[in-house]
């Protein structure tokens, strides 16, 4: 079989003895995963204070989370913790509750719907723009994974709650650094049960009463006055196609929750991975400008013109690749199943590290390489498996805000990228951490350099 061929598993199962390497788990859990592949092969049941089997192999992804999806649930240790945190929306809830949800909320965030919130996501973008046309005449250095963070909650916000947003902006960022902040802990027994009184469990608490009152006014000011058009009176209006029925307050809330943190954390680590790309990639860049020029000039960006940036997105799915934000997947085994030529029994947990499987030699040229041609559409190395770069997760499950995200990662790269190269700073400190999302432990240090688009051809 020749190397652009897609393969099929025909490994094993490999036990490495019990305990192999724990010590890693308390570091960069990435890299412990990617220890465990590259040592072991792509089917591997870990055995020591966690017991799982990691799968690094598309075809054994893909039957995890579409072929025999309803052989397995997200009630594991680890999404039992983001359950403490985000309460029973979409990202964790499950069987009936979890298709009602899903079948009122798809409608919502469909390729055509997004685009409702193209002008919050120009907004947020133009308005950063400006602040660092500022930025240049200071020379300032600033940290990009910040800007970004803020930006993609701007735009979360925006989308959800347009007005209210704007009154609690700082509230707001302090609430979603607590509970991505708790969500990012590892499962450890007893501390990560919610009744232990640790401080960031009693911190988790508050912050999720005070994000719950919050949230719940907005509500009840919206039925009273009817309201802007965001995503949140959408929700309120949202009815079930065949029992007619609203949702409740409560999972309205849990909904937005989710949603906004879950949302924002990965779409500011997908852009801050590529503006430290772009640095590092100078021809791609120079490509990159090319196209932004020839597509919006220096004048305004029509939605329409979105799907005009073709090397703009092959440029954010090959830095969704290299560098997944949500990293890390899991799945406990409902009912006995089979997997790789094995029997999984039931309650055993089945993981993948986005890192290694985004990072396979068999389905990847020189795959630490950041090259967005491999996305370019008909290309053949792009289309070895559906299930070789799955940022978005597939299946059933599958991130139901791909579009969305997708959207906003390529008007905030092609707008900010019209007016700006970022320089990375010699006082950047790079290393990547592996927590909650996948990002650069120290954020990036960069100054803006101002560039001047050409004028529409
Ligand atoms: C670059 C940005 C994003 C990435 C990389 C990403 C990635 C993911 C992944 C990997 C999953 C899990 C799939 C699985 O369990 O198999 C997921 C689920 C989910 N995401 Fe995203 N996401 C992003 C942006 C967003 C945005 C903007 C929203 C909301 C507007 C959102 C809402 C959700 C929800 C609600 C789920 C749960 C879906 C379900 O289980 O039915 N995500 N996302």
């Amino acid at each position: 079989m020749s190397r652009g061929d897609a393969k099929t598993f025909t490994g094993k199962l490999v036990r490495p003895r019990w305990f192999y390497r724990q010590w890693m788990l308390a570091g960069n859990r990435a890299l412990f995963f990617d220890r465990l592949v590259r040592d072991f092969g792509d089917f591997v049941h870990y055995r020591g204070l966690f017991d799982f089997h990691l799968v690094n192999h598309p075809d054994l992804v893909k039957r995890v989370l579409q072929e025999t999806h309803d052989a397995y649930d997200k009630r594991s240790v680890v999404y039992d913790r983001f359950r403490n945190a985000f309460g029973d929306g979409l990202v964790v809830s499950e069987g009936a509750k979890w298709k009602r949800q899903r079948g009122l909320l798809q409608q919502l965030f469909g390729p055509v719907t997004v685009k409702r919130y193209f002008g919050a996501m120009v907004d947020a973008a133009s308005g950063l723009a400006d602040e660092w046309s500022r930025r240049t005449e200071s020379g300032t250095v600033f940290d990009v994974a910040h800007d970004m963070n803020g930006l993609a909650l701007e735009i979360a916000g925006r989308a959800f709650f347009r007005t209210g947003f704007d009154q609690s902006r700082d509230r707001i960022h302090a609430w979603t650094h607590t509970v991505n902040h708790y969500s990012s802990k590892p499962p450890l027994p007893v501390v990560r049960s919610f009744w232990f009184p640790s401080p960031l469990n009693r911190r988790l608490k508050r912050t999720l009463r005070e994000l719950h009152a919050f949230l719940q006014e907005l509500i009840d000011e919206r039925r009273e006055r009817g309201g802007d058009e965001d995503l949140l009176s959408v929700l309120l209006q949202a009815r079930d196609e065949t029992t007619g029925e609203a949702m409740t307050d409560a999972e309205i809330r849990d909904e937005v929750l989710g949603m906004v943190i879950g949302g924002h954390e990965t779409s500011s680590a997908a852009l801050t991975w590529t503006w430290y790309e772009l640095h590092r990639h100078p021809e791609v860049e120079a490509r990159l400008h090319e196209e932004v020029d020839e597509v919006l000039g220096d004048g305004p960006l029509d939605v329409e013109d979105v799907g005009r940036l073709e090397y703009t997105r092959m440029v954010v799915e090959e830095a969704l690749r290299l560098h997944p934000p949500f990293w890390f997947e899991n799945r406990n085994v409902v009912r006995e199943t089979a997997l790789g030529g094995e029997r999984l029994p039931a309650g055993s947990l089945v993981a993948f590290s986005r890192y290694s499987l985004h990072r396979h030699p068999d389905f990847w040229n020189d795959p630490e390489r950041f090259d967005p041609e491999r996305f370019r559409p008909g290309q053949e190395e792009n289309r070895r498996s559906t299930y070789a770069s799955v940022p978005f997760g597939g299946g059933p499950r599958i991130c139901i805000g791909l579009h969305f995200a997708m959207l906003e990662l390529v008007v905030v790269l092609a707008l900010l990228a019209r007016r700006h190269r970022l320089v990375v700073d010699a006082s950047d400190r790079h290393e990547m951490a592996a927590a909650l999302t996948m990002h650069p432990k120290y954020g990036v240090r960069v100054r803006a350099e101002p560039r001047q688009p050409r004028s529409r051809r």
